[in-house]
Parts: C-alpha cells; structure tokens; sequence
C-alpha cells in the first residue's frame, strides 16, 4: 500500500487484522468488498494463509481463505466491473525446481522419499535412472507440481483468475513470489517462512536450526522489491482474457546455510546449526529465472542478498 500511495494512486486496503489507512474485513464475505470495490479499478489480492502448516487439519482453512476466498473476490469484482488483477501467487506451485540429468537433459523428480532423507540423501535423483542432477533455473512455462496444501491452493488461485478473465475479458498478472524476507515480516510461527524463524531465534539467543545440509537453494526477494513487483504488474499493459504469470525473484540464489549465517554474523551469533533434520513436505532447490518479469513488466530486483539481510537482522518483525 505505501508503495502504491507513493506512486500517486489512490489505495484502499482491506485486511482481515486491519490496515492503517484501509478497512477490516474478511475477503470471504461478499459485503465487505462492496465498499473496497466501489470505483476502483484494479485489486492486488495479497489476502491468504500461507505456510506449510502444521497438519492436515489446516486443510478446510486453507481452503476456504485461498480458494473460496479467492472466488468471492473475482465474483465481487465482475459484480462491480473491475477488470484487472495482479494475484499473489508462489514459486511453490513448480514443486522441485529445474533440474538436468547427464543422460536424460531436463528432468522433474518426484518427492524425495522418507528412506533418502533419513539416509542423509537430500538432492533429488533423476526420474529415470537414479543418477545425481544438477539444478537448474525453472521458468514459468513449467509445469506446475503442488506438493502441499498451501501449494495446492496457490495453484487453484491461479486456475479461477485464469477462468474469471476468460469470461469477463479481465486481466491478470499472477507473480510468483520466490522466498519474501524483509521488514514487519512475522514472527516464528508454524507458517513463517525460515528468514523469520531464524531471525526470531537469534533474537532469542537461540542458534538458528538449518535442516538437511544447509545446501538446499531458495532465491530470497526482498519485500520492497515485491511491493515494486506489484506495482510494476499494476502498471503493465498485459493481454486480457488470459493470466500472465511471472517469477518474481533475485535472480541471485542462496542456499539455506549462507542465510542463516549472514544473519547470525550481522547479530553476533549464536552460530547455526545444521541438524540433518527434514520435512517431508520440502523440496530441494527452487531457483528461478526472472528474465520474463524484466521483459515484460521491467521488474528488477534491487536489494541484493548481502544488503538485503544485513537490513533484517535487526529490522523490527511484526
Ligand atoms: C516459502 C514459504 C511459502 C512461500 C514460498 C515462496 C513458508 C513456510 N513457506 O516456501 O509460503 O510461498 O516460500 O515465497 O512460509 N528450514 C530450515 N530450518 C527451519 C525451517 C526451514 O532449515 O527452521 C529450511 C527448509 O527445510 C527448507 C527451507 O528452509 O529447505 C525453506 O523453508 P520455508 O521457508 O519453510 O519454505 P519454502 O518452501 O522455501
């Protein structure tokens, strides 16, 4: 919102929890869009539940904020006649990122099995002979490959925008959200992403716990930069009748062990630990290339990792 204020439009926000200068409201209830949606004419719909979660008991949640959440919006916006969305989507709807076998070139691995875990085998085999391979940039032409709830709801997001612009002529740019890091992120939770978790154990004292060898990749973008993400979105030309969607991200990978320590180096310790210990539900690499935002919407991110984190190791969480 502050981002698109001090661009000149004119925002109003609405939040389950509240905004300063918007309304509290629930997207799943059709009256509260009608005063958000009175006269605009563009929604950026960052409302949902994100996370992996703790189990399948968070299903129906994530469902009903997600999907049924997203439904009641794209029904309120045709019933006012605004025409044009930019939807907060994620990297997670490519499952595994990219990967290339010597043998078989580009391949997607399936899940990673408990026995590899537990046996210390973290990168993924190729599909077809069980050889190593080597990870590779995803564009977003991949296929997409939920591999949790939250994934699947993402996913889902995109698929009704893509139905809603088919049959009311809108326009849609979906951005793919690599890992978000920044100011007044949420603290440690069972849904934060693992910058708040580390950052909140380090503000504890605690070392920062970095599962499987601390080499799995993420791209990590900075808030502001996807603020200018969406902005740059709201601004672009983009074809009706269709959802466009872009990778938003660095374009500078890490992996998790670099993270944890530039955070824990920028604070004094405690040093990480890698403990081996994983989630099921995790995949390996996801490394994305943001060549098509550049094109399309000239979207570049600006924070680099080193600045970026040194900001967040003690940048106020929310
Ligand atoms: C994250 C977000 C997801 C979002 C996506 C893209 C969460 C939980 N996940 O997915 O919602 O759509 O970015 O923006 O918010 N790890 C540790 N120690 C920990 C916790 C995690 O080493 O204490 C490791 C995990 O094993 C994994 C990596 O950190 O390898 C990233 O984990 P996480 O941030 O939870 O999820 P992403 O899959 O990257």
């Amino acid at each position: 919102m502050e981002a698109f204020g001090a661009a000149g439009h004119e925002v109003t926000g609405l939040d389950l929890r509240g905004t300063p200068d918007g309304t509290t409201g629930d997207i799943r209830a059709p009256e509260a869009l009608d005063g958000p949606l009175a006269g605009a004419d563009l929604v950026v719909h960052q409302a949902a539940k994100v996370g992996l979660g703790v189990d399948v008991a968070d299903l129906p949640d994530y469902a009903s904020v997600n999907v049924y959440g997203t439904a009641v919006l794209l029904a309120a916006m045709a019933r006012h006649g605004v025409g044009r969305l930019v939807l907060a989507s994620s990297m997670v709807v490519y499952g595994e990122g990219a990967y290339d076998c010597g043998e078989h070139g580009r391949v997607r691995p399936g899940p990673r099995t408990a026995q590899d875990l537990s046996g210390g085998v973290f990168e993924p085999r190729c599909p077809v002979c069980g050889a190593e391979l080597t990870s590779a940039t995803i564009s977003e032409d991949a296929p997409p490959d939920p591999r949790s709830v939250y994934a699947s709801t993402k996913l889902a997001q995109e698929h009704l925008a893509a139905n809603w612009a088919r049959e009311t002529g809108g326009t849609v740019v979906a951005l793919r959200y690599h890992n978000v890091y920044g100011p007044r992120m949420p603290r440690d939770t069972p849904y934060s992403g693992v910058a708040a978790i580390f950052r909140s154990a380090l503000e504890a004292g605690r070392a920062p716990r970095v599962f499987e060898d601390g080499l799995q990749r993420r791209d990590f973008v900075h808030v502001r930069d996807v603020a200018r993400a969406n902005l740059a979105a709201a601004e672009a030309r983009t074809p009706p009748g269709a959802l466009a969607a872009y990778n938003i991200a660095s374009g500078e990978p890490h992996t998790i062990g670099e993270m944890a320590r530039a955070l824990a180096a920028e604070r004094g310790g405690p040093e990480p630990v890698v403990t081996g210990e994983y989630r099921l539900g995790d995949v390996r690499h996801v490394v994305a290339s943001p060549a098509h935002a550049a094109r399309d919407l000239h979207f570049h991110a600006t924070i680099g990792f080193t600045e970026g984190m040194k900001e967040f190791a003690t940048t106020p969480l929310a």
